[in-house]
């Protein structure tokens, strides 16, 4: 029989999250975390903004609690944005305990200086010029590195959850467990089996879903498709968030261009020059991000035209090329655009999943020994639409609650559990990439066409016939055929994108990032979560 890696913890995905959990758990127990790119490959890792927390003594949590319940737009859970908020300053102290490094005012060097973004009443965003995932990632990274308990496993992609229906032997009272995760290694084209007292689901979000996202390549909803497949209650996928502002640069990929911009005194305009958003709400460029994106949506609809533009040229070019390095210079190397001399155009792409697997205040799914942090799950803080800059935060406060209440339970003993290989027996050796390819496609145009900014139930509709037709041919196709990379990343987008239009279709009212336009209204009737 194939050997069978274990550890106490296993982690699947390696950014803020699963970082932060892993080097809480370490001291612990052995901790193998799993990640399917390079160890540095992860979603946090392009975070420009920053990090949301109240570390000015002139703001107040209530304030950051308000901002955070407004743009949730009547669905957010209290009781974890309360946690999130309060907890968020001990983190933050944490990491600059870890070497994190954030910027200080140059005129008190004591002082963070602090940005703002839409949806916030003041200015809160810690960050490290604008490229505050690189610097949050290369120090977790580096740290979690030298803890002799924790293993990264890199090129490793997370096939499917180990539960009951896998193992064998004489179990008490299985149901509904994890005992950790089919795993392929795509160096070798092999999937092993790593089994684990916990489990941890850190993979980010499922952006890629559709045609023009901020998102890498890697953000292909794995974790939430893996959750989907074995039966773990999943909230509120109809939620996706548009950023308002990523660079329009057609047929290459997207770059974002962050809300931080808009918070030094960026002003969108379109083609004539003319600045719009005051038109369509009073708090303008720093409405929540939901409005704006809405707002360039239905400009550009107006016009009849590509894009938009964000404008800082009338803001001190010095200041603008020191505080955001990695945007003047993507710009002017990418572009040949100097963006302290033009404005810079600009699209709303897909950002963030603000729902996700649903979880306890510690991170606990519904299925035992099965814990979720980050993106991919939805503990309550975001409701319909998440506030600029919390989604570090989320990350950091769970993955820490969640560590916390791992390391004081007993692990629970199911008898004598075999867990047996992977069986590829059937298979069939041959790579249909035509099929990969153009499902991989036709998913991100369905979901960007149909599934978009602005919704109907004509439109979804449409998409739950042809995105039903594409999941069940990759479904079979899986079931016959050799594993790779692109076939589990194209199952797990077209499963991804099954819920998000399910979702969808049963909310008939618009609320925060989700528009529809036969439903404009909010609806008492809808203030629930929508779970699956
Ligand atoms: C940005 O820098 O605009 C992104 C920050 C976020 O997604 O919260």
């Amino acid at each position: 029989m194939d050997q069978i890696i274990s550890s106490d913890y296993l982690v699947v995905g390696g950014g803020i999250a699963g970082l932060t959990f892993a080097l809480k758990v370490a001291d612990y127990g052995k901790v193998h975390v799993v990640t399917k790119d390079l160890q540095v490959e992860s979603n946090t890792f392009y975070a420009q903004g920053g990090i949301a927390s109240v570390v000015d003594p002139e703001d107040s949590f209530d304030k950051h609690i308000d901002d955070t319940m407004i743009a949730g737009a009547g669905l957010c859970h209290r009781d974890a944005v309360e946690v999130l908020v309060k907890e968020g300053p001990d983190r933050i102290y944490e990491l600059l305990e870890w070497g994190v490094n954030f910027n200080r005012r140059a005129d008190k060097p004591g002082e963070f200086d602090l940005a703002r973004e839409g949806g916030h009443s003041r200015h809160r965003i810690l960050h490290a010029h604008d490229l505050t995932g690189a610097e949050l990632q290369q120090a977790l990274l580096q740290k979690a590195l030298n803890h002799p308990n924790i293993k990264i496993f890199e090129k490793h992609m997370a096939v499917e959850l180990i539960t009951e229906h896998h193992v064998l032997g004489n179990l008490q009272a299985a149901f509904n467990i994890c005992f950790g995760a089919y795993v392929l290694d795509e160096l070798i084209g092999k999937v092993k089996a790593f089994s684990a007292s916990y489990t941890i689901l850190s993979t980010g979000g499922a952006s890629k879903v559709y045609q023009h996202s901020t998102n890498p390549d890697i953000a292909t909803g794995d974790g939430l498709a893996m959750a989907y497949r074995a039966g773990v209650r999943i909230a509120n996928m109809e939620f996706i968030q548009f950023h308002p502002t990523s660079l329009y640069q057609p047929g290459k990929r997207s770059f974002l261009i962050s809300e931080a911009l808009r918070g030094h005194g960026g002003n969108l305009i379109n083609s004539e020059g003319k600045r719009f958003m005051p038109e369509y709400d009073p708090r303008a460029e720093l409405a929540p991000r939901d409005i704006v994106a809405r707002s360039i949506d239905a400009e550009m609809k107006k016009r009849r035209e590509e894009c938009v533009y964000l404008d800082m040229t009338h803001l001190p070019a010095l200041e603008i090329k020191e505080r955001y390095p990695n945007i003047y210079n993507y710009c002017l190397h990418n572009l040949n655009l100097d963006i302290t001399l033009k404005p810079i155009p600009v699209v709303p792409a897909a950002h963030y999943s603000c729902g996700g697997v649903m979880t306890s205040l510690n991170g606990q799914t519904s299925m035992q020994n099965l814990f979720a942090c980050g993106e991919v799950a939805h503990t309550g803080v975001h409701g319909a639409n998440r506030l600029a800059s919390n989604s570090l935060l989320e990350g950091l406060v769970f993955s820490h609650r969640a560590a916390m209440k791992i390391i004081s339970k007993v692990p629970r003993n199911f008898g004598n559990v075999i867990i047996p290989p992977w069986d590829d027996s059937g298979v069939q050796n041959e790579y249909e990439w035509r099929l990969i390819k153009h499902n991989y496609k036709e998913i991100r145009s369905i979901m960007w066409d149909y599934v978009g900014i602005v919704r109907s139930t004509q439109q979804l509709d449409r998409a739950i016939r042809r995105i039903s037709l594409i999941f069940d041919e990759v479904e079979n196709y899986y079931r016959k055929s050799v594993i790779t990379r692109e076939l589990l990343e194209l199952r797990n987008l077209s499963a991804t994108a099954l819920m998000i239009v399910k979702a969808a279709l049963r909310r008939n009212e618009s609320r925060g990032t989700h528009f529809m336009a036969d439903y404009p209204e909010s609806s008492d009737k809808f203030l629930k979560d929508t779970i699956i």
